[in-house]
């Protein structure tokens, strides 16, 4: 069995931060969601991986590399543009060949992995499974109509009046019928060739399509909110250890990361929350469910249920909460008159003000 993990995308959700770097690449807990995915992958004892790229494949590729760290070997398959799920399956038909494999979307992070679901696909083998979840707002996900047997019959992408509240999550487990699949659909509204229609087409035609719901936590990091949130839910299982500096006036509260390199300075930290190498936090809260990446400078400031991307700072400002903050980044105060905001925001940035 293979995996086919979709690293490319346009990522407009994730604006600015992907108007420079691969979503895929964010870290959660300091680590790129995308490792997550990989790691899973290897654990459930598949090593041949293609990675579809776009854009942003030299950045992937540095990442990643040959896929050795992880125990896997790992082949680059280039997406001209990001033309749709079943698109990526479409380019990736002779690096599959006739094997079964797992389609895992590089963003999307599961808690408790895949190796049961695959084990479970190689015994039973139908056409193709499919995974599902229950969530508050269906509209945004592409959604599954169950029968009473509880047998897939029908697949909608983004449906403004969803028939359930089962999502698909981003891990599909294929034969390789499929390829007839992707070959059959059409590209959609929106001009993508849609993994929702392949599978749909597997069950007009009759093809054995099975899911599993799953109950565990599964979220695409492919905005800022489910990002923080997966986020936070990775931090509550770090386990504390400080292997930087932390001085005698500063106190770590919980489940705390201090990495070798990092410095914390009359500072309060309360955990869950990583402070990355090189990382200097002075005079400054750290509260839960934060991360800040390697080589940040945090000063008089306050800092909550956020992401700081490496090489930023964040000097003398109050509080900050519930952000995603990018790298190379300066957020510092303004001169006390006049008495304005000053700012030099990237294209499609969000900046929400205090009055
Ligand atoms: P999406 O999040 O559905 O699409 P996107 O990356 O274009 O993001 P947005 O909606 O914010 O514009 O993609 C899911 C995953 O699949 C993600 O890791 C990107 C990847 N992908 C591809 O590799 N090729 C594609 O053609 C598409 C659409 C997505």
């Amino acid at each position: 069995m293979k995996a086919l993990v979709l690293s490319g995308g346009a990522g407009t959700r994730l604006r600015p931060i992907t108007h420079t770097s691969a979503k895929q690449l964010v870290p959660v807990a300091n680590k790129p969601v995308l490792f997550y995915g990989l790691e899973a992958i290897a654990a459930a004892g598949i090593t041949e991986v293609g990675v579809v790229v776009g854009d942003t494949a030299a950045e992937i590729e540095e990442a990643v590399g040959d896929g050795s760290k992880f125990g896997l070997e790992i082949t680059y398959i280039p997406q001209e543009r990001p033309l749709g799920l079943a698109h990526a399956v479409l380019i990736a038909r002779d690096w599959l060949g006739d094997d079964d494999f797992v389609m895992y979307l590089g963003d999307n992070f599961v808690v408790g992995g895949i190796t049961a679901l695959v084990e479970e696909f190689r015994d039973s083998r139908p056409d193709a499974r499919i995974l599902l979840t229950r969530v508050a707002d269906p509209r945004s996900f592409g959604v599954a109509e169950l029968d009473a047997a509880g047998q897939v019959v029908g697949l909608e992408e983004k449906p403004e009046h969803p028939k359930s509240d089962l999502a698909l999550v981003g891990v599909y487990l294929f034969t390789p019928l499929i390829h007839e699949a992707v070959r059959a659909v059409r590209p959609s509204w929106r001009g993508e060739l849609e993994i929702t229609h392949a599978i749909q087409h597997l069950i007009d035609t009759r093809a054995d399509v099975r899911c599993t719901v799953i109950e565990g936590y599964w979220k695409d990091t492919g905005n800022v909110v489910d990002m923080l949130e997966v986020n936070r839910t990775v931090l509550e299982g770090v386990e504390p250890r400080i292997d930087g500096e932390v001085d005698l006036e500063s106190e770590t509260i919980g489940r705390v990361v201090v990495e070798e390199g990092a410095r914390v300075v009359r500072s309060r930290i309360v955990g869950p929350a990583v402070i990355g190498a090189g990382s200097v936090v002075e005079d400054s809260y750290v509260g839960p469910f934060t991360s800040v990446a390697e080589n940040c400078r945090i000063t008089h400031s306050e800092l909550e249920f956020s992401i700081v991307l490496r090489d930023s700072s964040i000097v003398g400002v109050g509080r900050i909460e519930s952000s995603l903050i990018g790298r190379h980044v300066e957020v510092t105060p303004a001169p006390s008159v006049p008495s304005a905001h000053r700012l030099v925001l990237g294209d499609h940035s969000k900046v929400q003000i205090r009055r």
